[in-house]
């Protein structure tokens, strides 16, 4: 039987998407038992985590099997990513041996890596995680790589259904957020592409310089109008604010300085305005627009702590449907469980 990876969510059909989300929902209430006994997941975190790693570990142990954790550099092997490399330097594993390895151990494989070159035509082909897969016999999750973090559009899905019901014809704005770094594209890619999954109308809010990958807009675009939905691309935030039903402020580097990070603080160095406020709150959907972020987040720098501490935050929501559609991505990946509701 042909495995199967769970490395970007548009690369699985709406249909077994939303059959994710309602299995999601189906542990949330307790109603699935067991289901992973015996099963192994096996970790590499190349990359730090607070939320992926506990629910991952705590998704394994509710439903009665284990996972393994590496963090190569820190008590395991230093490892190489690079297929051609000559490994006369630092790493001594390479990810090819690592991935064979780990797949006879574990049922599945689940994999943080961020981007670590300097150059975004390298970086936006995914290839860590992609030759993960390659190499790997079993399944393999992404845990957040260059271009993705699948598990956390997830729960973004799972949240904003919670929180709105039915949302087509819905607005999210994802809007680009102030930060002391250049951070990845995975997140606000993946937040775009839930909200697309759920047919919602999204505009995208950013300063010039700030866009996301063109493949990114065109499978936002593409995903939201095959499910009823549409995508904008603005740099008027409040303009965009206005009436919206879900705000996800997130920070990202410009693309356009990728890999040079002076250059990067010179262009975003003006833009500390660009931040959630209770303000801005207010001018959502009736007021009572709800407020996503996937966390770490930067208080009072990303969002106000009034913000993240009000009725309309759901960051904490989302933090805890991480456990629950993981679960329901495990089991489908690897579990025996029933079907039925
Ligand atoms: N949202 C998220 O992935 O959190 P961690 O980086 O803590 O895992």
């Amino acid at each position: 039987m042909t495995k199967r990876d769970f490395i970007a969510m548009e690369e699985w059909s709406p249909d077994d998407v939303d059959a994710l989300l309602a299995l999601a929902t189906r542990c949330k209430r307790g109603e699935i038992d067991g289901g992973l006994a015996k099963k192994v997941l096996a970790m590499v975190f190349m990359d730090p985590s607070l939320r992926t790693r506990a629910s991952m570990e705590t998704a394994m142990y509710l439903h009665g099997g284990h996972a393994l954790c590496l963090e190569p550099g820190k008590g395991s092997w230093a490892m190489e990513t690079d297929l051609d490399a000559v490994m006369d330097g630092a790493t001594v594993e390479h990810i090819i041996e690592a991935a064979r390895v780990l797949s006879r151990y574990a049922d599945a494989l689940a994999v943080r890596t961020f981007p670590k070159g300097d150059d975004w035509t390298v970086e936006r082909e995914d290839r860590t995680i992609r030759n993960f897969a390659r190499y790997s016999d079993k399944p393999v999750i992404n845990l957040e790589s260059s271009r993705r973090h699948p598990c956390q559009g997830l729960a973004d899905a799972l949240t904003i259904r919670e929180h709105l019901g039915d949302t087509r014809g819905k607005r999210l704005v994802l809007m680009w957020a102030w930060h002391p770094k250049a951070l990845p594209t995975a997140v606000p890619a993946s937040a775009a592409i839930a909200a697309a999954h759920l047919g919602m109308q999204i505009s995208i809010a950013r300063p010039a310089g700030y866009d996301l990958d063109p493949d990114d807009y065109r499978a936002i675009r593409a995903l939201a109008e095959q499910r009823g939905g549409s995508l904008d691309v603005t740099d008027d935030l409040d303009g965009a604010i206005d009436g919206a039903h879900a705000l996800y402020p997130k920070a990202w580097g410009s693309l356009l300085h990728f890999g040079n990070p002076d250059a990067e603080r010179l262009l975003r160095a003006d833009q500390r305005d660009w931040r959630l406020t209770s303000d801005r709150m207010r001018r959502t959907a009736g007021g009572k627009g709800i407020a996503l972020h996937c966390l770490p987040v930067r208080r009072n720098v990303e969002i106000d702590g009034d913000v993240l501490d009000g009725p309309q935050s759901v960051v904490v929501d989302q933090a805890e449907n991480r456990l629950h559609v993981q679960r329901a991505l495990l089991l489908e990946l690897v579990g025996n469980y029933s079907h039925e509701p």
